[in-house]
């Protein structure tokens, strides 16, 4: 197999989007238009990742597949209490039981790793920590090209050290969760273009700018300051082709004079998301417990249905450029721009 990032039509990476907006007709649709398509197996199971990449992979090779390393640093107990505490109010007006304290789960993550090796695919990008060299070798062994996240100069000479194929630095304008290595640390909040140039000093591996990349002429800057290619998420989320839920489709669409605010209430673990009325009102809770708060809030933003102000709005700086339309029609927007 050869790097889908070395022969891209198109220097876009479709974000991998956990939680439900990545589904394979996104990855195909991207991969057809000339991107790359990524499949997003957090919060999934082995077997689910595996049927997902049966189906992309009859309609292309230019796809890669994203794992959730397991969460590094431990949550602390009392602080997971006093959180299932602080959500009691709001299962309550939603009718639902109190939420008990979430259980840490590795997110079937040996099953993924040992699926992948045993069916290789063209890509695998790890985020929220960085995978064992152990296990870099073995997807590289079996064919894969490895792409490792990172957030911060220190990060990048981590991931570095393992020698991946790509590193896609993401800054503070990225929309869902930080891919922070560890949830101890609290997110640095350097721009993309700042962590590109940090990155470009640090290492020659490729680099993959992620965050708040919602226009053309944003794209262009940082490909010109050295980027392999742009990994775009939030401007995917109200493509027909995303499985973005209804009610977070439309707030992005009709969140003019809106903002988004970095917050660990629905997982524990920073993400960013649209301002609303559940990060209000846990704006005050020191919460940090990743995953098991992503399991205590999941009751609640499933009670919350279609009221856009109990979910998890996963949006990046640049949301405003959001439209409904085709994946196809974003990933033109960074069409034309020579290969390096
Ligand atoms: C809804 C959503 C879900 C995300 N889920 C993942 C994920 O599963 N794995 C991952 O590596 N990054 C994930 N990210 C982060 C993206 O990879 C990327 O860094 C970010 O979308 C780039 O910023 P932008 O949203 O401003 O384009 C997610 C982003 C969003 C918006």
């Amino acid at each position: 197999m050869t790097d889908p990032l070395t022969d891209l039509q198109v220097p876009i990476v479709q974000a991998p989007m956990a939680g439900g907006p990545s589904i394979p007709a996104l990855a195909v649709a991207v991969a057809r238009a000339g991107g790359l398509g990524m499949l997003a197996a957090g919060y999934k199971t082995a077997q689910a990742m595996a049927e997902e990449i049966r189906v992309v992979a009859a309609h292309t090779d230019r796809f890669g597949v994203n794992l959730f390393v397991p969460e590094q640093d431990p949550s602390d107990p009392a602080n997971l209490a006093a959180y299932a505490q602080a959500l009691a109010p709001l299962a309550a007006e939603l009718g639902i039981p109190a939420p008990a304290v979430g259980e840490y789960t590795d997110d079937d993550y040996p099953a993924k790793l040992d699926h992948l090796v045993a069916h290789p695919v063209p890509l695998v990008s790890f985020t929220f920590g960085l995978p064992s060299a152990a296990d870099v070798a073995r997807l590289r062994k079996a064919g894969s090209a490895v792409v490792l996240n990172a957030t911060t100069a220190r990060e990048v000479t981590a991931a570095a050290e393992l020698a991946p194929d790509a590193i896609v630095v993401q800054g503070t304008e990225a929309g869902g969760h930080r891919a922070t290595h560890g949830q101890a640390a609290e997110p640095e909040d350097i721009t993309t273009t700042a962590l590109l140039t940090a990155a470009c000093e640090l290492t020659g591996i490729p680099l993959v700018a992620a965050g708040g990349v919602a226009s053309r002429d944003a794209a262009a800057d940082l490909l010109r300051r050295g980027a392999r290619a742009v990994q775009v998420g939030t401007l995917f989320l109200t493509a027909q082709e995303t499985g973005t839920k209804p009610a977070h489709r439309e707030a992005l669409l009709s969140a003019d004079g809106g903002e988004t605010v970095v917050t660990r209430a629905f997982s524990g673990r920073a993400a960013r998301a649209l301002r609303n009325r559940f990060t209000d009102r846990m704006a005050g809770a020191q919460v940090k417990g990743y995953p098991q708060v992503h399991y205590m809030t999941a009751p609640l933003r499933a009670a919350s249905k279609d009221d856009a102000q109990g979910l998890n709005l996963w949006a990046g700086t640049g949301f405003a450029a959001c439209r409904a339309t085709t994946a196809e029609d974003v990933v033109a927007q960074f069409r034309g721009f020579s290969a390096k």
